[in-house]
């Protein structure tokens, strides 16, 4: 399907200015008539429809060339919301709802009939997560029902972290781009099954595991996470993701990057390195991208994916990364490199 315009509505963060409720309520709108529309959550943009019609979360599908056999995340704006489309709530998964929710932490639950059978691709079970966004929440109340969304890219590509990402994969895609500026956290959120006896971990993301069994005491870990063997239990995980154009390389000891980057010069590539602004002044390249502080993981995460935008529109060939310490955020920090990467690592 092709749009001859996507609507492009540029939000304040205070959306109790009249002019900003009134943009939020016809994007709302669009949702509710069954259109597909993008929007900012404090993780990465969304590309939302409306979760209980078949035809509309086809739509999503489509424009974002995504496998049919990979579910979606429903978000809502109301805790009661989540009893129109779950059963079997476990004491656990409400301890975690009263800590997390709104937030970065995405619940998988036994699903029921209402939701569209194309959110979960066939399974029967359904992911649920309330964003911790002002123009999410005021825009999922404005719908008034509750919203499928995965992130607002291309199928493979690196997620939007502001909306000039979502229009560049998406323009003419869609109907519309409802632009808040920069996503916070910058990461997906953490993939946690509570549909089972024992809650497992699919996806590191903004909550940590650490914060997460300090809630609930221990939690099980999806193989896949640390054997490219295993098969993934949530079925996005096996795909290539985030990656790209260019050939991605983890560097595990970044003394050896300049000598790297180098040989590839020789060779005669354009190349990139990945770093932190600590140590960008340490090397020569065609792109050099500092992503945030190393000191501070959390700013390496919200610039992760635009960094890897970057060198897309640098047009490199050939990216020499830096790793990070797998601890809090890191985690999913280096889980999400490590797929970009397709594992290659030095
Ligand atoms: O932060 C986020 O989670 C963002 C924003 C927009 O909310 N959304 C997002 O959606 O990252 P997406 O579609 O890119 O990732 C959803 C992940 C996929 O890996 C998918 O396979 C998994 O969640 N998932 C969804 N429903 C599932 C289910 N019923 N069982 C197992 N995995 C599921
Ligand atoms: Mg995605």
């Amino acid at each position: 399907m092709s749009y001859e315009h996507t609507e492009y509505w540029i939000v304040d963060k205070n959306i109790d200015q009249e002019r900003t409720k009134a943009q939020i309520n016809e994007a709302g709108m669009w949702i509710k008539k069954g259109e597909v529309i993008a929007f900012p959550t404090e993780t990465v943009y969304g590309l939302g429809a409306n979760a209980l019609d078949e035809q509309a979360v086809r739509k999503i599908f489509a424009a974002k060339g995504r496998p049919s056999d990979n579910p979606l995340i429903v978000h809502i704006a109301e805790r009661q919301q989540l009893d129109q489309l779950v059963t079997d709530i476990s004491p656990q998964a409400e301890k975690l709802i009263a800590r997390f929710w709104p937030g970065p932490l995405t619940l998988i639950f036994k699903k029921k009939a209402a939701v569209a059978p194309s959110v979960t691709a066939g399974l029967d079970t359904v992911a649920v997560r309330m964003p911790d966004h002002p123009v999410a929440s005021a825009l999922l109340q404005a719908a008034g029902v509750p919203v499928a969304a995965p992130s607002a890219n291309l199928s493979g590509k690196p997620s939007p972290t502001s909306a000039e990402h979502v229009r560049h994969d998406l323009d003419h895609k869609i109907a519309g781009i409802v632009d808040g500026g920069k996503t916070g956290v910058g990461l997906e959120s953490t993939v946690l099954d509570c549909s089972g006896t024992v809650p497992v971990l699919y996806r590191p993301g903004g909550v940590t595991k650490e914060q997460i069994e300090a809630e609930i005491g221990p939690v099980a870990l999806d193989l896949a996470l640390h054997s490219a063997q295993e098969t993934p239990m949530s079925p996005g995980m096996k795909y290539t993701h985030y990656a790209p154009a260019g050939t991605l390389w983890l560097v595990q000891d970044r003394s050896r990057i300049p000598e790297l980057v180098a040989r590839s010069k020789a060779e005669g590539k354009r190349v990139g390195v990945l770093t932190t602004i600590e140590h960008q002044a340490d090397y020569q390249a065609d792109l050099v991208k500092a992503c945030g502080k190393r000191s501070s993981l959390a700013t390496v995460a919200a610039d992760l994916y635009e960094s890897l935008r970057a060198f897309d529109h640098a047009e490199v060939e050939v990216i020499y990364a830096e790793t990070f310490p797998a601890e809090g955020v890191g985690i999913a920090i280096m889980n999400r490199l490590e797929k970009a990467a397709a594992g290659r690592m030095l």
